[in-house]
């Protein structure tokens, strides 16, 4: 099998090589469409090339001539209508009564002199945007102008739409900080693979990074680390080491409307994730009173899980409901992402507080002769995920968050992101839930990408080569038809404990991300890891045009 494998990909990179040696790049879309069939000829970009739009398309056009221009050195006219003559792109609304391309689909057809584009809506204008660029030479990418590039596209008819509704990437920029600026080029490489959703991790035990004007200690002592480990722990704490640079960085909410204003004119959706009541230190550190012992701690310098979490008070809760209504008004996802995970359930069960909270709500108390059973604790829980998932609804949003949230019991509404493995995506889709699928061992990009890992940068552990992500199917197969429907897609997870900066974010998440953007676009009877892997290298030229760090 692997050997079969290995020589499908030294075919494809052969083929790869004789396209680049002719003057027309190969066709070589990733997400791979629904259908595409080539045609005679090609469409060749100018200087005088004229694009047509109608009114709701004309923001895709005018960013298709923005992005064009520095590589082209052309400055393309965007006017409304349909062109009738010269050469020229056009983007026209399908007719009403055709349903088949649906909100996101799209109709790409290029011809000597002309291109059309067909959707029933802006965001299928996009998507036929990215495979245009995709099919013009890599040198389009550039920044500056190319001299003596010819702009040619080879001519085909491509009908498109994605398979899943979610398709996303997530970034923990807690453990590291991520400039805004390597954000946006982030955002710019989703968009390229047809994503549409940026899970952005901005809070953790290691960092608070959203500006909160009401609490301004979130990011003023909660931003900001002393130090950071070097290397793996030790196993025995008091020989860890670690460097002696404080590390930190937050976003002011100028910087977040930045992000958000960039990620939807590329038919983002930005989910910002506040983490609670656990992963929580940071915010415990700037105010102690979200604590259960009222005690003054750091912001936290380790990896792995923090036993500090939010005490379960209703003035805890109020303080939540505070960051999440100006998170609200910086977000305007649907979906808003609320951590959940790995909430150490030690400190509530210690706490006189949290156990009265658990008397007064009538849950059914622990095993007194089983010091493990934390049963009472998980309900607890379930009662602060639904008071805030109530608070989110009472404001037209969804709560999301990670599988955790099922183990309290949990409003219909709540969307579960399934981590811990399948069982828990599996397990809320027949319970009705909404599903996102993001598990470890298909998902999670900070796993090492060979078995040698002596030959690649120091990882969190694991090993999810490119062939697995790409077989991955956020469908388990032992989920009933009637329950697949709440699988809304799946994501890829970017957690930074070994990730210091975005180069090395870059190393990890691609060309990973790549294969994940086709299991969430491509239709499953379509997806053919060979075929990606005669696509890939001419996706790898792009990546390198745009100074990515890809994995080689
Ligand atoms: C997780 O990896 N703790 C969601």
């Amino acid at each position: 099998m692997r050997r079969l494998l290995a020589a499908s990909v030294l075919a494809g990179l052969a083929l790869a090589t004789a396209a680049a040696a002719q003057t027309m790049s190969p066709i070589a879309i990733i997400p791979r469409p629904v259908s595409l069939t080539p045609a005679h000829g090609a469409f060749t970009l100018t200087a005088r090339t004229t694009i047509w739009a109608d009114r709701a398309d004309s923001a895709v056009a005018r960013g298709f001539a923005r992005d064009i221009a520095p590589s082209t050195g052309y400055d393309l006219p965007v006017r409304i209508g349909v062109g009738a003559s010269g050469n020229r792109i056009i983007f026209k609304r399908a007719a009403r009564r055709d349903t088949t391309l649906g909100p996101e689909g799209y109709r790409l057809d290029v011809r000597p002199g002309v291109v059309t584009v067909t959707s029933s809506a802006p965001a299928g204008a996009f998507y036929a945007v990215q495979s245009l660029r995709q099919l013009l030479p890599a040198a389009i990418f550039r920044g500056a102008v190319v001299p003596d590039q010819r702009w040619t596209a080879p001519a085909v008819s491509i009908t498109d739409r994605p398979r899943f509704a979610w398709r996303g990437m997530h970034l923990d920029v807690s453990r590291h900080f991520m400039p805004k600026e390597f954000v946006k080029k982030y955002i710019d490489l989703l968009a390229l693979h047809k994503m549409n959703v940026f899970h952005w991790h901005l809070t953790d035990d290691q960092g608070w990074r959203i500006q909160i004007l009401k609490y301004p200690r979130l990011t003023e002592v909660g931003a900001w680390r002393a130090h950071t480990l070097v290397g793996r722990p030790h196993g025995d704490s008091t020989q860890d080491v670690f460097d002696a640079k404080p590390h930190g960085g937050f976003y002011t909410q100028d910087d977040i409307r930045e992000v958000v204003e960039y990620a939807k004119e590329r038919f983002i959706t930005v989910v910002p994730e506040i983490e609670m009541p656990g992963h929580s230190q940071a915010a415990i550190a700037a105010y102690p009173g979200l604590g259960n012992f009222g005690e003054t701690m750091p912001v936290w310098d380790r990896w792995g899980v923090s036993k500090h979490i939010l005490n379960p008070s209703d003035t805890t809760i109020g303080f939540m409901e505070d960051v999440l209504t100006e998170v609200m008004g910086l977000f305007p996802s649907t979906f808003i992402h609320t951590g959940g995970d790995e909430a150490d359930k030690t400190e509530w069960k210690a706490s006189p507080r949290a156990q009265a909270k658990i008397r007064a709500l009538g849950l059914a108390p622990d095993d007194p002769a089983n010091p493990h059973d934390v049963r009472a604790e998980n309900e607890l829980q379930g009662w602060f995920t639904n008071q805030i998932d109530a608070f989110l609804t009472a404001h037209g949003r969804r709560l999301v968050g990670w599988d955790e949230i099922l183990d309290g019991g949990l409003a219909p509404r709540a969307v579960v992101m399934s981590w811990r493995g399948i069982d828990g995506g599996i397990a809320a889709a027949r319970a009705g839930h909404d599903v996102v699928m993001a598990p470890g061992n298909y998902t999670y990009f900070d796993h090492y990408q060979s078995v040698n890992q002596a030959a690649e940068p120091l990882a969190i552990g694991g090993y999810l080569p490119i062939d697995s992500v790409y077989a991955y199917d956020p469908v388990p197969p032992q989920l009933e038809p009637q329950y697949a429907i709440h699988v809304l897609g799946a994501q890829g997870q970017v957690w930074t404990e070994y990730i210091p900066d975005p180069k090395q974010a870059e190393y990890m998440a691609f060309p990973r991300e790549a294969a994940l953007a086709e299991v969430l676009w491509t239709p499953r009877d379509e997806k053919n890891f060979a075929d990606f892997m005669t696509r890939l290298p001419a996706d790898l030229a792009r990546l390198q045009v745009l100074d990515v760090n890809y994995r080689r």
